[in-house]
C-alpha cells in the first residue's frame, strides 16, 4: 500500500544564488557529506544540489510533515546506486516519522526519482508499505 507521496520543483538559479551567498554554511546545514561530494565533482554543481533539495522537500511531503522549523534536512539524504538510480535514506526524526507511519507487520520502502532541465529540478517521492512475509525474513 502507498503511505505517502510528495513532489517538489526547485529553481536551480535560486539554489545557485543561495550557494553563492551562503556557501559552506548552506551546504553543511542542508546536505550530507555524500550529497556534497557528488555535487562538488559535477559540472552542474547547482543543478545537483537543486535535485537533492527538491528530494528533501518531496520526502517531507510524503512523510506528511512538511519542513517544520528546527528539523534536520540532513535526516533525508540522497545517494546513488552504481546504475545512477537515486536512493533516499532517512535518519533521526524522519526515520521516527516513517516508523510511526508504517503499519505493524509491514516494512517501508522509499522510492525516489529526480530530474532536471534548467532552470528546474524536480523530485517525486513515494513511500510504500510492504507486508513482511516469511520469505522476506529468510532473504
Ligand atoms: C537515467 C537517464 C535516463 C537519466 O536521464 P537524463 O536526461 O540524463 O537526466 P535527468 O535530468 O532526467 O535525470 C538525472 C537523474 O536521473 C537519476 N538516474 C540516473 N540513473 C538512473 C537510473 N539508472 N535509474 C533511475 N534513475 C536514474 C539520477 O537521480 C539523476 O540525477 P543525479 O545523478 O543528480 O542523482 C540516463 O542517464 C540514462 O539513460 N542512463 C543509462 C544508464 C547509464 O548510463 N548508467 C551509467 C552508470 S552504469
Amino acid at each position: 500500500m502507498i503511505l505517502g507521496i510528495g513532489t517538489d520543483l526547485a529553481n536551480i538559479d535560486r539554489i545557485s544564488g543561495t550557494l553563492e551567498r551562503f556557501g559552506d554554511r548552506f551546504k553543511n546545514r542542508v546536505f550530507t557529506k555524500i550529497e556534497q561530494a557528488k555535487a562538488e565533482r559535477r559540472k552542474d554543481v547547482a543543478g545537483t544540489y537543486a535535485k537533492r533539495w527538491a528530494a528533501k522537500e518531496a520526502c517531507s511531503k510524503a512523510l506528511g510533515t512538511g519542513l517544520a522549523m528546527g528539523i534536520s534536512w540532513k535526516d533525508m539524504s540522497v545517494s546513488n546506486l552504481r546504475s545512477g538510480q537515486p536512493v533516499m535514506e532517512v535518519t533521526g526524526w524522519a526515520k521516527d516519522r516513517l516508523e510511526a507511519l508504517t503499519p505493524h507487520g509491514h516494512e517501508a520502502v522509499i522510492h525516489c526519482t529526480l530530474t532536471d532541465d534548467h532552470p528546474w529540478a524536480q523530485a517525486f517521492v513515494v513511500i510504500e508499505a510492504r507486508p513482511i512475509t516469511q520469505s522476506s525474513l529468510d532473504s
